[in-house]
C-alpha cells in the first residue's frame, strides 16, 4: 500500500470518443510540489478535473489521504480536503471578490465564524482583496483576478491544491507573486500540483515533475533533472531554457526519453 497523499493508478479518462489519459500513474506526496508539464491537450487539466471529481474515470483509481476517491462528487473532495484552481479562473464576474471567496468555503457555508477566518487568511495572503473586497470580480486586473482564484481555492483550506495554469495571461512579475504564496502556503504544509504551460516556471517551482504527452506519462523524475534534460527538452518541452512561455504547440514526434519509469 502506498503512503502518498494522492495515487493515481492506471487512470483512462474518454469525453465520449475522445480518449484523453491512456494508463496514467502518479503520486503526490505529503508535503511536495509536483508539476505536471506537457503540451496542448496533452490531459493535464483532463487529470486535475478527474482528481476534483469533475470527472469520472473509465477504468483506473484515485487514492487520496488512503481512501478511494474517484467518481466520489467534487463537494466532498472539497471536503476531504482536495481543492482546484481551475483553467482560466472561472470567477463569478458579476459577484464581489468576498461573495467569490465565500464560495469556496461553500461546503461550511453555516459556520460563519470558520468563514471569516479562512476570509482573514485569504486577506493576510493577499492584501490587496481586502482593499477589493466589495468590488464586483469583473473590475479586476487580471493578476488580481489570478489572486481571488487561488484565494477562493484556499478558503476550503486545502491539504493538496491542483493549480492549473497559474500564469495564464499574466506579467512575468505578477506570476512571480503567485508563486510566492504557492511555496509559502506550501511551507505551511499544504501540498501543491501545478500545471502549467510556461515550462521553465513549473519545473523551477516544484521538487517532482511528470512530463504528459497524448495522455500518457513520458517522462518523471525530479524537476531539476528534467530541466537540464536537452533531449527531454527538445521533443517534449520547448527549449527548457526558455524565458518566455513555449508555443502552444504539439511537440514533434521524437522518441522520448525516460528519466525514470513512468508512473510510482
Ligand atoms: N470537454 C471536452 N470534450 C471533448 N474532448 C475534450 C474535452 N476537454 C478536453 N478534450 C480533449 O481531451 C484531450 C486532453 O485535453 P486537456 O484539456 O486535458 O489537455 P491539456 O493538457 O490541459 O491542454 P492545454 O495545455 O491546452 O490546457 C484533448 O485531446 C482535448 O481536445
Ligand atoms: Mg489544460
Amino acid at each position: 500500500m502506498s503512503e502518498s497523499l494522492l495515487t493515481v493508478r492506471d487512470l483512462h479518462v474518454a469525453y465520449g470518443q475522445v480518449v484523453a489519459l491512456r494508463g496514467v500513474n502518479l503520486h503526490v506526496d505529503d508535503g511536495e510540489i509536483v508539476a505536471i508539464v506537457g503540451a496542448n491537450g496533452a490531459g493535464k487539466s483532463t487529470l486535475l478535473k478527474t482528481i476534483t471529481g469533475l470527472l469520472s474515470p473509465r477504468s483506473g483509481a484515485i487514492t487520496f489521504d488512503g481512501d478511494l476517491i474517484h467518481g466520489r462528487p467534487a463537494y466532498e473532495l472539497i471536503n476531504r480536503g482536495i481543492a482546484m484552481l481551475p483553467e482560466g479562473r472561472e470567477l463569478f464576474r458579476e459577484m464581489t471578490v468576498l461573495e467569490n471567496l465565500h464560495l469556496g468555503c461553500w461546503v461550511n457555508r453555516r459556520d460563519t465564524k470558520l468563514r471569516n477566518e479562512r476570509v482573514e487568511e485569504v486577506f493576510n495572503y493577499f492584501p490587496r482583496l481586502r482593499e477589493r473586497a466589495h468590488q464586483r470580480a469583473a473590475t479586476l486586473s487580471g493578476g488580481e483576478a489570478q489572486m481571488l482564484g487561488v484565494g477562493r481555492a484556499l478558503m476550503s483550506n486545502p491539504r493538496l491544491l491542483l493549480v492549473d495554469e497559474l500564469s495564464l495571461g499574466l506579467a512575468p512579475l505578477v506570476v512571480a507573486e503567485l508563486f510566492e504564496i504557492l511555496k509559502t502556503a506550501n511551507r505551511r504544509g499544504m501540498s501543491i500540483v501545478i500545471v502549467e504551460q510556461f515550462v521553465h516556471l513549473a519545473l523551477g517551482n516544484s521538487d517532482r515533475a511528470y512530463v504528459f504527452a497524448k495522455g500518457e506519462v513520458v517522462a518523471t523524475g525530479g524537476s531539476a533533472d528534467i530541466l537540464n534534460d536537452p533531449e527531454l527538452g527538445a521533443a517534449y518541452l520547448g527549449s527548457s531554457t526558455e524565458t518566455a512561455p513555449p508555443p502552444r504547440t504539439a511537440p514533434k514526434k521524437r522518441p522520448a526519453k525516460r528519466l525514470s519509469r513512468a508512473g510510482q
